[in-house]
């Protein structure tokens, strides 16, 4: 009789004695074949693995009892299934409840097309992947794995959402705030170190008159405490000669990718659109600063992403995509386009118009004002990575004016507390590695 065909799918990315149990079971019924989640296929429902595909594949394919891998490209086993028709689909029994309770029914009723059969192994107690994931979490990541993430992020999801931190605090917001939705954890994929939170935070004007030194200085206190990716607001990158130091510096600390705006001269925040006066760079002077910033780099995985200001200066499309194509031609890894038109309608035009010509090189947008739009929408756009560049600070500032004045309204605090306070309690215990 020839040997049964036996499908396990797994993430794998951190090996316990609960996959191996899962792996020994199976290899009883038969040749067992391991689908193996690719990245885009995980990050569809949670956070991107640490391993990489091909790392998580090696691995595998050398444990005890797996005779082949596959990758197995969605969240949803059918596909495999029906190219591999398994006799045994092998399963820890933990997926008998909760959110996994739909997808073990659909893989039984797609086995029974040719008599194929669950089977469920009983959870090894004691161990999880969810657990282990915590534990690393509080151990922490190095600048390189940090850094990598981004490029990692933008290959496997189909947008990359980011949102903006200016504190050790927010920092801590984006790493740990999710919401179940449909079954799947949404989350932060990252935080943006804004220029204007960075310099509001400080009571200074978003000028570039907070100096490098500073601004890393306080992006060190959300490095220590989180370990996803950030993209650096990098304004206009300074001179041609200083920008290759600004590269330099934050690859050393492991940021995945700096932003930098085609203008000159002193630099105001974009959103002022033409009221503030703005000149653009030419296109030839921006592409040597790109050039100066990747000659610079060391890493291949470090983002240089030119930003186009043509819309926000009152420019028309056609002179955003002549810019955007010449900086990518400079070696620019991605393009920002900004605008502060509240329908969207020229960032809209841009990206479908940069997608003709360019299927690759990943948009960045920032929808401050053309805020009515969905993710699920800028992605059909062809953009690539979102970023909510300031509601971190904005929602703050109108919280903490409404505290203050509370207070000096009634004359005592009970009323700031009752209405406006987390309780004492939880601020007690909201850092962690905080004792009673
Ligand atoms: C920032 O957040 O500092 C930005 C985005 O550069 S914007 O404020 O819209 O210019
Ligand atoms: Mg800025």
């Amino acid at each position: 009789m020839s040997q049964k065909l036996v499908y396990v799918g797994m993430s794998a990315d951190i090996i316990h004695p609960g996959h191996l149990n899962i792996i020994h079971e199976a290899s009883k019924l038969g040749r067992v074949v391991v689908g193996v989640l690719t990245d885009a296929a995980i990050a569809s429902y949670k956070r991107l693995p640490y391993l990489n595909y091909e790392q998580r594949s090696i691995v595998v394919s050398n444990l005890k009892g797996v005779s082949e891998i596959v990758p197995q490209a969605t969240l949803d086993y059918r596909p495999n299934l029906r190219k591999l028709k398994p006799d045994y689909v092998v399963h820890g029994d933990d997926w008998k409840e909760g959110v996994q309770k739909k997808t073990r029914q659909d893989i039984i009723d797609c086995l029974a097309e040719w008599g194929g059969q669950v089977i469920d192994v009983p959870y090894t107690k004691g161990i999880s992947s969810s657990m282990l994931n915590e534990r690393l979490k509080e151990i922490g990541t190095t600048p390189d794995v940090r850094l990598k993430r981004l490029k990692r992020l933008i290959g496997a999801k189909k947008i990359v959402r980011i949102l903006e931190s200016h504190s050790g605090l927010t920092g801590l917001i984006i790493e740990n705030t999710f919401v179940q939705k449909n079954g799947m954890k949404v989350e932060f994929d990252g935080m943006w170190a804004s220029s204007l939170t960075d310099s509001t935070s400080k009571g200074k004007p978003d000028i570039e008159a907070v100096d490098l030194t500073t601004r890393l200085h306080d992006l060190n206190d959300a490095l220590e405490v989180t370990t996803k990716p950030v993209i650096f607001d990098g304004d206009t990158g300074g001179k041609v000669e200083h920008f290759p130091f600004m590269v330099r510096t934050l690859e050393r600390l492991g940021i995945s990718a700096v932003i930098i705006e085609d203008k000159v001269g002193l630099k105001q925040n974009s959103l002022f659109g033409t009221d503030a006066i703005q000149t653009q760079d030419t296109i030839d002077g921006f592409c040597t600063k790109i050039k100066a910033g990747k000659n610079a780099q060391i890493t291949d995985d470090f983002m240089i992403i030119a930003r186009v200001e043509s819309l926000i200066a009152g420019k028309p499309v056609e002179d955003a995509l002549e810019r955007a194509h010449a900086y990518v031609e400079a070696g620019a890894n991605g393009i920002m386009i900004h605008s502060k038109n509240k329908d969207g309608l020229d960032i809209k035009e841009f990206c479908l118009r940069f997608r003709e010509k360019d299927s690759k090189t990943p948009i960045v947008i920032v929808p401050t004002t053309f805020n009515q739009f969905t993710e699920d929408e800028f992605a059909e756009w062809g953009v690539n990575v979102v970023i909510y560049a300031n509601h971190m600070l904005r929602s703050a500032y109108p919280a903490m004016v409404n505290c203050a004045k509370s207070i000096l309204e009634n004359g005592r605090c009970k009323e700031a507390s009752e209405e406006y306070c987390m309780p004492i309690k939880e601020i007690l215990t909201l850092i962690p590695g905080t004792h009673a």
